[in-house]
C-alpha cells in the first residue's frame, strides 16, 4: 500500500461525529499501552500522527485517521485501564460496543495482543465477545521485537491457545519498532477493506 496522504479527521465521541463518506473502516482495539497508535503510525510510516503515550489511557475518544482517500483507521480507547473510575470504564465500554456491532463501515477488527505476555483476562473476553458476534477480526500481537526470534512461535502458540483461535483465525506477528509484519497486515487489510 503507498500511502500518499494521512491526517487524522477527527475524536468522535458518538455516531452523529462520524465520517459520512462511507470509506471502509479498520479498527484497533487491545489493551492500554499494548501499541495500537504506534501500529497506526507504523503502518503510514509517520513518527507520531496518532499520539502514542507511555502513560495509558491516552487515547479516550474514537480517533479516525484518514489513509489517501481509502480507508479510515479507528483508534479505539484502551480497554483494562485501571486507574480510570469504574463508571468511565462502563461509558467507555458501551460507546465501543456500539461502534462494533453497529457501523455498516467496519470492515475488519485488528484486535492487539502483548506477544510478550499471556493474554489477559480482558484479552479473552474481548475476543471470546467479538468472535460471539462474528466480527471480522485480526488478531495482532505486537512488540515482536522485545520477544527473541527463536521464542516467536512457542508465544504465539500461548496466545492462540489462550483465545482459543481457529486454524483459519488471523494472526500477524507486529513490531512497530522494526516494521514487521507491516506488508502482510497491509494485504489482509486491502482484502477484508476491499480496496
Ligand atoms: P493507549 O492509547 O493508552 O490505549 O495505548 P496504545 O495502545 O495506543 O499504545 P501506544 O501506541 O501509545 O504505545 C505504548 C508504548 O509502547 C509506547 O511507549 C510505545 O513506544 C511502545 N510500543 C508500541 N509498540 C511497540 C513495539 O512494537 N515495540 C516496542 N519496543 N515498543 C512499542
Ligand atoms: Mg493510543
Amino acid at each position: 500500500m503507498k500511502v500518499k496522504q494521512a491526517e487524522f479527521v477527527i475524536s468522535a465521541v458518538g455516531p452523529a461525529q462520524y465520517p459520512q463518506d462511507a470509506l471502509p473502516e479498520i479498527a484497533l482495539a487491545g489493551r492500554s499501552n499494548v501499541g495500537k497508535s504506534s501500529l497506526i503510525n507504523r503502518m503510514i510510516d509517520r513518527k507520531n500522527l496518532a499520539r502514542t503515550s507511555s502513560k495509558p489511557g491516552k487515547t479516550q475518544t474514537l480517533n479516525y485517521y484518514k489513509i489517501n482517500q481509502d480507508l479510515y483507521f479507528v483508534d479505539l480507547p484502551g480497554y483494562g485501564y485501571a486507574q480510570v473510575s469504574k463508571s468511565m470504564r462502563a461509558v467507555w465500554g458501551k460507546f465501543i460496543e456500539q461502534y462494533i456491532l453497529e457501523r455498516e463501515h467496519l470492515k475488519l477488527l485488528l484486535h492487539l495482543i502483548d506477544l510478550r505476555h499471556p493474554p489477559t483476562k480482558d484479552d479473552q473476553a474481548m475476543f471470546e465477545w467479538l468472535k460471539y458476534n462474528e466480527l471480522p477480526v485480526c488478531v495482532v500481537t505486537t512488540k515482536a521485537d522485545k520477544v527473541p526470534k527463536g521464542k516467536w512461535q512457542k508465544h504465539v502458540k500461548i496466545i492462540r491457545e489462550a483465545l482459543r483461535m481457529d486454524k483459519t483465525d488471523e494472526l500477524v506477528l507486529f513490531s512497530s519498532e522494526t516494521g514487521q509484519g507491516k506488508d502482510e497486515l497491509w494485504s489482509i487489510i486491502k482484502q477484508y477493506g476491499e480496496i
